[in-house]
């Protein structure tokens, strides 16, 4: 009698389950062993910021800063193995168009504006639409909503902490009466503002007006890490840094540590900033950049507040060990064939702009 092996439906179900089985250890298996690719990002960058941090570190202690910008080995420009891993060339930046484009509701041909500096209640006017008055202004009348109290406790401020140098160097470019309007972009809690106002006042200078552009939003840094992110102070979803801003500059002035005619708030960005100084024409001597240090933002605001300065004047900045400050300062500086000056003071920066280049 012949008997044929038909494997049973049963059997199949079983050789299915059994490969189902194996399958499935064998996925298991590999994922323990080879790590997946968010894994492998997030590794490289940690280890890209550990050697970011050692860089600066060696850098700062094995270099005395000084007139030219820190020497830097090629490997360490490369700061980012995760960035640079895939992109060994920055990739092409755009360059913003640095004439203003008028608006259909101009209420005047802006263009035909002069260019020069503006008086401090010149300045105000323009921006808040009323008279500067002694007992009632934008700062004195700030009304605290969620009762802050004065405080400097924000630790990334160099020029808070070592403004009389940088500022020292500034007046040795400019001269005592080479300073008529000051722009900052990126002002926090006031710390740097407030530094140069007391270095005007040294000087004498009690009326020269520091324009302070800053949408008080806070930067990527603050928002995306724990360390920085308390800074921000939020309250009903937003950051309270304006509002921190205010409170010390109020207290500043009460105090009479800085003359009332200074500071005036404008609380936008730094690219609505420099359209609204090109069509008002207000031309500064002295610009300090320090926003939001991303890459190209950096670089576009290079240019745009490049641009603004009277020929003969300063821009500055800090952060110079910042992987894409770096990277966007050295490309403007190659770009516009300038010389780049460090101030010896943590990794602040300055360019002077030739008498010979123009205001757009
Ligand atoms: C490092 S803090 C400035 C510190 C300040 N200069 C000091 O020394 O005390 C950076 C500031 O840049 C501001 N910021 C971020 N993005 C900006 C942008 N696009 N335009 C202007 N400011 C910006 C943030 O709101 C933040 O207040």
């Amino acid at each position: 009698m012949c008997v044929r092996l038909v494997p049973s439906k049963g059997l199949y179900g079983f050789l299915a389950l059994l490969l189902f089985v194996i399958f499935g250890a064998l996925h298991t298996i590999q994922r323990w062993v080879s790590p997946t690719d968010h894994e492998i990002l997030q590794a490289a960058v940690i280890k890209a910021y550990r050697r970011q941090v050692e860089d600066l570190q060696e850098i700062l202690a094995g270099q005395a800063i000084g007139d030219s910008p820190p020497a830097v080995s090629k490997r360490k420009l490369l700061l980012s193995d995760a960035w640079t891993a895939n992109r060994q060339q920055p990739e092409p930046r755009m360059s913003p168009t640095l004439k203003r484009m008028p608006l259909v509701s101009d209420s005047e041909v802006f263009a035909n504006r002069p260019k020069k500096a503006p008086t401090f209640p010149v300045l105000y006017e323009q921006l808040y639409g009323a008279a500067y008055s002694d007992d009632d202004n934008v700062v004195m009348s700030f009304t605290n909503p969620y009762g802050l109290t004065a405080h400097m406790d924000y630790p990334h401020s160099s020029m808070w902490l070592e403004g009389d140098k940088v500022m020292d160097r500034v007046f040795a470019e400019l001269g005592r009466d080479g300073i008529k309007f000051i722009v900052e972009a990126g002002s926090m809690h006031g710390g740097s503002a407030i530094r140069m106002a007391i270095e005007l006042d040294k000087r004498g200078l009690r009326d020269v007006p520091i324009l302070c552009i800053d949408p008080w939003t806070g930067d990527l840094n603050m928002w995306l890490n724990r360390v920085v992110w308390e800074h921000l102070n939020v309250k009903d979803g937003r950051a309270t840094t304006y509002d921190q801003f205010m409170v010390n500059v109020q207290k500043a002035i009460t105090d009479k540590s800085i003359a009332p005619h200074h500071i005036t708030p404008f609380p936008v960005s730094s690219v609505i900033g420099a359209r609204w100084l090109q069509a008002t024409g207000f031309t500064p001597q002295l610009i300090y950049l320090d926003s939001a240090h991303e890459v190209d933002e950096t670089y576009y605001e290079l240019c745009l507040y490049y641009n603004l300065l009277e020929p003969g004047g300063i821009l500055m900045g800090d952060d110079y060990g910042w992987e894409a400050v770096r990277l966007d300062v050295d490309r403007f500086i190659k770009d516009k064939n300038l010389k780049l000056n460090m101030f010896g003071v943590y990794m602040n920066w300055f360019v002077k702009k030739p008498m010979s280049a123009a205001v757009v």
